[in-house]
């Protein structure tokens, strides 16, 4: 049943296992390790089918290679997908967790793993206890933590390099920002651009956390379900995925698409809808790869003053993009593309 996806899929291996005690199924997919070992994180997630699930996984192994090699970092791309009939808890989630260790431990390091939907840093220290090939444990556990501070980081700077572009300067005051889910990288967001003046807008799916969020930074909560039509000069999804597609861009009224959500363009022909609606759009794997910045550097012990230029730099690469696309005529995305496939080949 998984044969369609994996004879059209261009990446190295996927490795599949069906976990008996809990009906899980794992999907271990390695996109590239050209430029390194597969970095990518561990999702879990209740799918409709497990072809789903791995159709998931071998997507967004392919834009994690995209995204390591954009942030020029040593790591190939990789993700792996625990498709769960019920998000476990307990000790249920905790040998589930232990039996998935020993399959990436099996893996021999081609295969190096961290948090993503519905797994955290507690999550990586239980896979740490069987498993060497883990980033983003704990702090108390000698890891680099939550990354989620380093992709808001990472985030700002976009967003500015992106401010800079369509406005002719980086100055954030006044600027009408529309911030799409304040969950862990949003609300951090959200207090970087109101320190910097920025009028901030909120949504999120939970009202509560909206308010909650729009109280402590000094923002206006909107509606989630009216995000789309609201007027603003950005606007930076940090929700979900599959925002950007036929349907919403004609209805977007920003000037600027630049935020943290992964794969944000439901097609790539939307990269050039969005291109001729006249909205600048910051490519998702360029600008929200603070979070896998932040794991490298602390795994090749940088210092603060390192790590903090290396997220800076996120600002450098998109004004190469946006350079190029306007030179070229090409869209964002494809001259981000190009940028990473570049550095693949060179390699
Ligand atoms: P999170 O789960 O902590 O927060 C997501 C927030 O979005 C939640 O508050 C949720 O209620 C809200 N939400 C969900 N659907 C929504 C909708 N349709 N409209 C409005 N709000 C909605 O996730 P996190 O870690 O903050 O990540 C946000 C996005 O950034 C995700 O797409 C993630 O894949 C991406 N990302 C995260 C990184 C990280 O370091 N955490 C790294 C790179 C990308």
């Amino acid at each position: 049943m998984f044969e369609d996806l994996l004879q059209t899929w261009d990446g190295e291996e996927a490795v599949i296992r069906f976990d008996e005690p809990t009906q899980a199924w794992m999907f271990v997919c390695v996109h590239s390790t050209v430029l390194g070992p597969a970095m990518g994180g561990t999702r879990m997630k209740t799918y409709a089918s497990p072809h789903d699930a791995l159709a998931d996984g071998l997507r967004l192994a392919g834009a994690m290679t995209l995204k390591q090699a954009a942030a020029d970092l040593a790591y190939g791309g990789g993700k792996a997908v625990l498709a769960v009939p019920s998000v476990p808890t307990g000790d249920d989630r905790r040998e589930l967790l232990l039996r998935y260790a020993d399959l990436v431990e099996s893996l021999g390091g081609t295969y190096v793993t961290a948090a993503d939907m519905n797994t955290d840093q507690r999550d990586m220290d239980v896979v740490g206890e069987r498993c060497s090939h883990v980033l983003g444990r704990s702090r108390e556990n000698g890891g680099a933590g939550d990354p989620a501070p380093g992709t808001a980081t990472g985030v700002f700077h976009g967003i500015r390099a992106s401010v800079r572009h369509a406005f002719g300067s980086d100055d954030l005051s006044g600027k009408a920002i529309l911030v799409q889910g304040v969950g862990s990288v949003g609300a951090r967001l959200a207090e970087l651009l109101t320190e910097a003046g920025a009028e901030l807008m909120v949504a999120d799916v939970d009202a509560e956390r909206a308010h909650d969020v729009a109280a402590r930074v000094g923002a206006t909560a909107v509606d989630s379900a009216t995000v789309i039509g609201t007027e603003c000069d950005i606007y930076s999804p940090c929700a979900t995925g599959g925002v950007l597609s036929a349907a919403t861009i004609p209805k977007l009224r920003c000037r600027v698409v630049a935020g943290a959500a992964n794969n944000q363009l439901v097609e790539s022909r939307d990269a050039e809808m969005l291109q001729e609606a006249g909205v600048l759009y910051a490519p998702d794997f360029v600008i929200n790869a603070g979070g896998v910045i932040h794991l490298a550097g602390f795994e090749s012990g940088w210092t603060e003053e390192q790590m903090a230029a290396r997220l800076a730099a996120i600002d450098d690469t998109l004004k190469q993009l946006f350079a190029e696309s306007d030179g070229e005529g090409i869209t964002t995305e494809a001259a981000a593309a190009r940028l990473a496939k570049s550095r693949i080949d060179a390699a």
